[in-house]
């Protein structure tokens, strides 16, 4: 992938008769005073039996520079390579332009699919912070794997079947009128649920009620069907306000509700396969002894948030053929996937790469509820804090409205996608909206400005500029940031980690204020010069406008 790493290795290779050296055992080295890439000797000593620094030095006496390499160094155990800053200049910043919002694809995937079950609200209840988290993550890395050559199949997993169903309807049927239903869906369903629960606890017969409404639901009793389908229908179209708002697709809708025809089937395929023991009345599967068993249909016949998993994921397997199944959800349902893998391996049906992509939760939010919180607000609010501060900082702007919008919504989605996922994470607005510091509105603003250089200069950059004029070592710095982008891409992409591609937008950022700082663009020294900064800005906005679209993000040209 790294075309400077295969032109080094071909070149050890050669002069040292080694084999099976390949792209892991070419390093950047942390200071590119040491080189633009390294190669440790140690792993030859053993083949050569030589010291290390020996085999370096001897390596070095061999290696001549090229075409490609200006520059060959051995220092300890290493040997550093110097890349000739025309050529890297030259590739790079030619396969940007010619490529344009295309650069840092490639083809990794080779078109297999990728599910990617995201998202995944519930119906009825407002959309969670760990459904927030959910739905940013799970964008990217959709956008990121359609970007590497998959095809993604977004899907969201709504949760519009179980036993909370039954307690709605009661609900419903005591304290709830269509009239607020039409106007606050969500919230007026949260608040009935809410009081459902209060109120069994003084009347626990209200339980048997919802449990027999529930049967009644999943024998295709027609009002219950009529008011479950009204709350479905009210709550999916609040959810897809959210989903425009975030700029959000997906290319299927089944709920849990979908698979009720199919999970019969998975229950006989369960009993066939001798999987299936009876425990109290209810039917569990043993999934060995590092697990508690996994219930799969209970005493009563109901079924389960499992089942539907089951019959979800051999749906998916069936229907799209996929490279990988993928479940973007909080880690606190890691038992649960880890026993859906299993019961699924038991079943003869792990047929395909399958992960659960977990992620921690946000610290000190404030919620009005417990973990609850009402997204729209949450939206509202950042646009309106950007509209302040794009006020004070740019009174002139002409679109603010929308600006604001792209900033607002992009400093959530960034504060998000720039921590590990894994981890728990602080959510405060100030960080989130600051323009310093590893944010959505700093990196925003880095490719703005360049935007505000290019319109500046009132032609476009010429593709065909002479980089050989790029003489700087911070010049060289940021074409092999640019170079790097592609790499970053599929790390990002393989290891289903978004906050790669963030971290490296900060730095992509920093690198170009540097560079900013030092080397004047319009009023370089020649225009040879001013043309060839003019090609490499122009590249830098271009990746740092495919990495924003890649997180979710967009990318406005002024703010
Ligand atoms: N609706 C579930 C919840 O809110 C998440 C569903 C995740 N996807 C799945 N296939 N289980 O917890």
């Amino acid at each position: 992938m790294d075309e400077f790493k295969l032109h080094i290795i071909e070149k050890i290779v050669d002069e040292a008769g080694a084999e099976g050296i390949d792209e892991s055992c070419v390093e950047i080295p942390p200071d590119p005073k040491m080189g633009d890439y390294a190669f440790p000797c140690f792993m030859l000593s053993k083949k050569l039996k030589k010291a290390p620094p020996m085999i370096a030095e001897w390596l070095k006496a061999k290696i001549k520079p090229d075409e490609v390499i200006e520059q060959v160094e051995n220092a300890g155990p290493y040997l550093n390579f110097f890349v000739r800053r025309d050529v890297l200049a030259e590739k790079t910043l030619r396969e940007v332009a010619e490529k344009k919002e295309k650069y840092g694809s490639c083809d990794l995937g080779k078109g297999g699919k990728v599910v990617i079950d995201f998202s995944s609200p519930n119906i009825a209840k407002p959309f969670g912070i760990g459904h927030l988290r959910s739905t940013v993550i799970g964008n990217s890395i959709y956008r990121l794997h359609n970007f590497t050559g998959y095809t993604s199949v977004g899907v969201n997993h709504i949760g519009d079947w179980g036993t909370q169903f039954g307690k709605l309807i009661v609900a419903f049927n005591s304290w709830g009128t269509e009239k607020e239903l039409e106007k606050e869906p969500i919230a007026h369903l949260f608040n009935i649920y809410v009081k459902f629960h209060e109120e069994a606890k003084i009347r626990p017969e209200l339980e048997d009620e919802a449990r027999a409404w529930f049967r009644k639901l999943e024998e295709g009793n027609r009002e219950a069907l009529r008011l479950w389908d009204l709350f479905k229908n009210l709550s999916l179209s609040e959810f897809k306000r959210y989903y425009k708002e975030l700029d959000i697709h997906f290319d299927s809708w089944h709920g849990e509700s979908f698979y009720n025809d199919k999970m019969r089937a998975v229950v006989e395929k369960l009993k066939k396969k001798n999987l299936l023991t009876l425990s109290e009345g209810a039917q569990v599967v043993e999934v060995g002894e590092d697990m508690p068993p996994a219930l799969v249909v209970k005493s009563d016949g109901a079924t389960m948030y499992m089942t539907r998993d089951l019959a979800a994921a051999l749906y998916r397997l069936h229907e799209y053929k996929p490279a990988k199944l993928l479940y973007v959800v909080g880690g606190p349902q890691k038992l649960h996937f880890r026993q859906l893998f299993k019961i699924l391996e038991m079943m003869g049906e792990r047929k395909c790469d399958m992960m659960h992509v977990d992620f921690g939760h946000y610290l000190g939010m404030k919620t009005r509820e417990g973990n609850i919180i009402f997204l729209e607000e949450v939206l509202d609010k950042a646009v309106e804090l950007a509209k302040k501060i794009i006020k004070e900082k740019n009174p002139s702007l002409a679109d603010k409205e929308d600006v604001a919008k792209a900033v607002g919504i992009g400093a959530i989605i960034f504060g998000d996608l720039v921590n590990d996922r894994v981890r728990d994470m602080e959510f405060s607005w100030d960080k989130m909206l600051s323009f310093e510091g590893e944010t959505g509105p700093y990196v925003q603003y880095a490719h703005a400005r360049i935007c505000s250089i290019i319109r500046r200069h009132g032609k476009k950059p010429d593709s065909k500029a002479d980089c050989s004029a790029l003489k700087e070592d911070i010049e060289k710095e940021l074409v092999k940031k640019v170079y790097a982008f592609r790499q970053v891409v599929a790390d990002a992409a393989e290891s289903y980690k978004p906050h790669l591609l963030a971290h490296y937008l900060v730095e992509l950022g920093q690198t170009f204020n540097t560079f900013y700082t030092q080397c004047p663009v319009l009023k370089a020294e020649s225009r040879k010069l001013a043309g060839a900064r003019l090609l490499l800005c122009d590249a830098v906005r271009q990746v740092l406008a495919n990495g924003m679209w890649l997180l979710g993000i967009k990318a406005p040209e002024e703010m």
